[in-house]
């Protein structure tokens, strides 16, 4: 009898597990890794699902079985027979659940510090976030900048990170690693991409209007192109315009659409018209254009109530860069 009711808990519970499994196993949960560590990561999830399903199928089959046996009859209103504690019982459900819980942590705790390791020969890459743009940094190649986010496969990278107004947050999806851009305090993060291909930089902390849009593309090269990639931005970028690449690197088609950039942010005005809008205020437009750039907040465009755009490129940016900026975008007459 006693024997008979284990096979079929057992019997229910490998049922339970079954199901379980195959929804865990079927429905794609988590991308691709494309990190090192994402793959880590994604050890830690799958060693604490495993422990999941067993003893979720192990409580729904006893569960499931007691609900079978020992019903009452809908007319049974007398008490149920009056059962006292097993002392063998709690140690066993004591004691298990406390290794299972520590092994996860322990496991977690050796992830996070693998994860922390760039290796012997780290790439440096600076992390420049503001409302609501990503702009880089790489100084260990002449500190070449840009708005997209290009690696070198099969390499450690250091991120160094600062904010310039709010907290934002890093996040690759395919490359698990997340941390937060805290103003006054620099982050670090490493990820060792381990697969080529183009995937897209996430900002994942609420940060103002701009928010949902704050995205920059990132694109795994293999090590020559990545080192071709270098020489060819070394030499100026691939466009020419100094005022594009300015453009492109602080991240300025975040928040404004413009057609020779081929951006389409609305946070901010659209500077297609802007050489329009200079004359219907009655001004120069490079001299218009300039003072936008450098003190936002004086003149709103129309339709704008207020400026959420950063009041710090004045310092951020050099004389030369505001210079080929203005030019770049009052040469674009409509
Ligand atoms: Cu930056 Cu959200």
């Amino acid at each position: 009898m006693r024997r008979g009711a284990i096979v079929r808990i057992a019997g229910i519970g490998i049922v339970v597990a079954i199901l379980v499994t195959l929804v865990a196993v079927l429905i794609p949960w988590l991308p691709t890794p494309a990190s090192q560590e994402m793959d880590r990561i994604e050890f830690v999830y799958w060693f604490a699902t495993v422990i999941s399903i067993a003893i979720f199928s192990l409580v729904m089959a006893v569960i499931i079985y007691s609900v079978m046996t020992f019903r009452s009859p809908p007319e049974d209103e007398s008490d149920g027979p009056s059962i006292h504690g097993h002392t063998g019982l709690e140690i066993a459900w004591t004691i298990v659940p406390a290794i299972l819980v520590i092994s996860i942590g322990v496991l977690s705790a050796v992830v996070l510090s693998q994860n922390s390791s760039a290796g012997t020969n780290p790439l440096t890459v600076k992390v420049f976030a503001q409302q609501f743009a990503w702009r880089f940094e790489y100084p260990d190649n002449e500190g070449i900048k840009s708005g997209e986010l290009v690696l070198p496969v099969d390499r450690g990278i250091t991120f160094e990170m600062e904010s310039a107004d709010v907290i934002h947050s890093f996040w690759i999806p395919e490359m698990g690693q997340k941390q937060d851009l805290v103003p006054g305090i620099e982050t670090s993060i490493v990820i060792t991409p381990t697969r080529t291909g183009t995937f897209t930089l996430v900002c994942t902390e609420l940060c103002g209007l701009g928010h949902a849009t704050m995205r920059a593309p990132v694109r795994v090269l293999s090590q020559p192109d990545f080192a071709a990639w270098v020489k060819e931005q070394q030499a100026g970028g691939s466009k020419g315009d100094p005022g594009a690449a300015v453009f492109a690197s602080a991240g300025c088609g975040g928040c404004h659409a413009f057609t020779p950039a081929g951006t389409n942010g609305a946070i901010g005005p659209n500077l297609d018209n802007v050489t329009a809008s200079a004359e219907k205020a009655g001004q120069d437009s490079a001299a218009y254009v300039k003072e936008s750039i450098v003190d936002p907040a004086k003149v709103l465009a129309p339709g704008f109530a207020s400026s959420n755009m950063p009041k710090d490129f004045g310092d951020s940016l050099s004389t030369e860069e505001i210079d080929a900026l203005v030019t770049y975008l009052t040469a674009a007459k409509q």
